[in-house]
């Protein structure tokens, strides 16, 4: 039993999307969630200020002592995560290990299209994942800068967004699968599906993560068993559109501080 927090953290609203999913499946845990809003986007920047701004989201989360991280960001994780996990001493989990795993059980994928940012694509960190772990496994990549914006702005549903997600998935076609390698795609879940259709699955990271920390937590016995959910949300910029889309996903009113980074 541990009623420390457990900490999360993204670029902006994204990471939400993955919060939501933990509410979900743990609904006991206290979460520490710090949005680098100031920062925003980092899929357009390098690795090394991935890394950088990694470790000062994780120093911010360890004052506030939690008893795990996630990552809650495809792109920070894909970059960040094998440096990071080097030099804190705590468990730090990132969205691409559960999904891959999730994939490995299921054995009936064997095409899978993978979409995220630049920095994502561009670091492969998926697709070495995904062949490491899983043979005869064809995987198709795509980059889709515009999305996370757009998602920052509350276009997730709108002819903008339908043009842009038909756009980008124009090359990825018979596919079992289609991973939404950064946390602020599941925000265009409904659009994506309407390109698609029925028969592609759509694997959000944030159903992978929940399961995948649930199972950490017992194994290292650090669940809170009792119902005391309290939810802290840090934002590096106040002056964004994180609350509504916030609000909308997770369904609680939310009181956003600031945070000094
Ligand atoms: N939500 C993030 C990701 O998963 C970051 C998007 C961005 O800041 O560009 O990649």
């Amino acid at each position: 039993m541990d009623k420390r927090p457990i900490g999360m953290f993204d670029s902006g609203v994204g990471g939400m999307t993955v919060l939501k999913e933990i509410k979900n499946k743990l609904p006991n845990e206290n979460i520490v969630y710090l949005g680098d809003t100031k920062r925003f986007p980092y899929g357009s920047k390098s690795k090394e200020t991935i890394i950088e701004l990694t470790k000062k989201g994780i120093e911010f989360l360890l004052k506030k002592n939690v008893k795990i991280i996630i990552i809650a960001c495809g792109t920070a994780t894909s970059q960040a995560l094998d440096v990071v996990r080097k030099i804190y001493n705590i468990p730090i989990i990132g969205i691409i290990e559960p999904t891959v795993e999730y994939i490995y059980n299921k054995q009936n994928i064997k095409r899978i299209g993978v979409i995220a940012t630049n920095g994502t694509i561009r670091s492969n960190g998926w697709e070495k994942s995904i062949k490491e772990k899983i043979n005869n496994i064809f995987v198709t990549n795509k980059a889709c800068p515009l999305l996370a914006p757009m998602a920052e702005e509350g276009w997730t549903n709108n002819e903008i967004a339908k043009l842009a997600i038909s756009k980008y998935l124009e090359d990825i076609n018979n596919v079992d699968a289609l991973i939404l390698g950064c946390t602020h795609y599941p925000l265009f879940e409904g659009v994506i599906k309407q390109v698609l259709g029925d028969k592609t699955e759509i694997i959000n990271t944030g159903k992978t993560i929940a399961e995948f920390t649930k199972k950490l937590l017992k194994d290292k016995n650090i669940e809170n068993k009792e119902l005391n959910n309290d939810y802290k949300i840090y934002l590096t910029d106040i002056e964004c559109n994180f609350v509504n889309i916030a609000k909308e996903l997770i369904k609680e009113d939310l009181i956003i501080n600031k945070a000094e980074i």
